[in-house]
């Protein structure tokens, strides 16, 4: 897909003048769905796929932002500020500002441009890219240098502006991950792992052209697996999902859901203490170059996903299924659920083989199918911080 250059959009937009330029991937989670906002760690990937742009301050309290795709869009930057129509781009410049005022005094506005080959609405994170790329572009104008950890504090947070209370994971892994690894996630303290992906193993992203409304009904069936895995969790008389892992085992946890929970709390609960167990596998078999393992524990996590959070549909679970059928050693489908995308693992020298086959499976009987947009090779590269 190619893509202007932001420096010329810029330039084009404002008239011409130095700018820097940034860079704010999109990302895959590997593994650990649905466990962020309980702040049990996660396994993601940022992908070779991203949004840039490019910045220059501005004396003022202005903020100005040019994009290819969403179009213009300007205001002031005042301490409180009001939300645009739902839906309307303009919402994540603000939810931009307002994070960075949550911990900054800065006031410097900027004049941006964003371009993007990051698929908008495909379960890759280009709306966490965007609030992060504009955050970082209002922070670096203002001449502050926030190290990770502090941008951890605002971003999340930052993301309620645009009505979404997802938790850590998204923004993590786009500031975060490093090349050829995927990156383990701790969230209390928040902290960052790097875990070499083996070179014999390679990923898919295949989308199911299914798509959850983000600020529709999705977003309340995302609140309610949230919701019932904390009251589960309440029920049985824990602060947190790491004490109550740090106390007893899974399989002890299990039974005590099953005598003591109703549904769907005992679902979900039951969902997030094994995909927490799956997560801690995960690293290991990275870590032994296993990728047999890996790819059933993949399979376990879409079963989990599937049957006790109940996250997914019946066209990702075909997804899923035509891609085991082609060879991949495993695949889940990944992110919030109801829709999006499936990761698929297999090995590097069969990527092209597994490619033909998802598409011959599952492809081959739909419309709307656009390669380079649908089913992407998920190389893992580096986070907006290290690149
Ligand atoms: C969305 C959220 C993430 C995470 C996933 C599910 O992508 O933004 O924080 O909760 O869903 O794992």
């Amino acid at each position: 897909m190619p893509t202007l250059d932001p420096a010329a959009l810029l330039s084009a937009r404002y008239g011409p003048g130095p700018s820097a330029v940034l860079s704010v991937p999109g990302r895959v989670n590997l593994i650990g769905e649905h466990i962020d906002y309980h702040l049990l760690p996660v396994l993601p990937i940022a992908i070779d796929r991203r949004i840039q742009i490019a910045f220059r301050r501005r004396e003022d309290r202005r903020i100005r932002a040019a994009s290819d795709v969403f179009g213009d869009r300007e205001f002031d930057w005042t301490p409180r500020l009001q939300a645009s129509p739902a839906g309307d781009w303009e919402n994540y410049l603000k939810a931009a500002a307002m994070a960075v005022q949550q911990k900054w005094e800065l006031r410097a506005g900027i004049d941006v441009a964003v371009v993007s080959d990051l698929p908008p609405a495909a379960g890759l994170s280009s709306s966490s890219a965007l609030l992060t790329g504009i955050t970082l572009a209002l922070l670096r104008a203002n001449g502050v240098d926030a190290n990770f950890e502090e941008l951890m504090q605002v971003l999340p947070e930052g993301e309620y502006f645009v009505g979404t209370r997802g938790g850590g994971m998204d923004h993590a892994a786009v500031l975060a991950c490093r090349q050829d690894c995927a990156l383990l996630i701790h969230f209390a303290p928040v902290s960052a792992t790097p875990v070499p992906i083996p070179p014999d193993l390679a990923f898919l992203v295949a989308h199911s052209l299914t798509t959850a409304e983000k600020s529709g009904g999705a977003r309340a069936e995302y609140n309610a697996r949230r919701t019932a895995g904390s009251s589960g969790l309440r029920q049985l008389g824990f602060d947190s999902f790491a004490e109550a892992l740090a106390q007893h085992s899974v399989g002890d946890l299990k039974a005590m859901a099953a005598s003591r929970l109703r549904d769907p709390e005992q679902r979900c609960f039951r969902h997030v203490i094994t995909e927490s167990g799956r997560v801690t596998r995960a690293v290991e078999a990275l870590e032994h170059g296993d990728g047999m393992t890996l790819g059933s524990i993949l399979n376990a996590s879409h079963v989990s996903l599937r049957d006790d959070l109940r996250i997914s549909n019946a066209d990702l679970d075909e997804l899923v299924v035509a891609a085991t059928a082609s060879g991949a050693l495993g695949a889940r489908l990944t992110g919030a659920g109801f829709g999006g995308c499936a990761v698929i693992l297999c090995r590097a020298n069969e990527l092209e083989k597994v490619r033909a086959g998802v598409v011959e499976r599952y492809y081959a009987r739909r419309s709307g199918f656009v390669p380079e947009v649908h089913l992407l090779a998920a190389k893992p590269c580096a986070g907006a911080l290290y690149l």
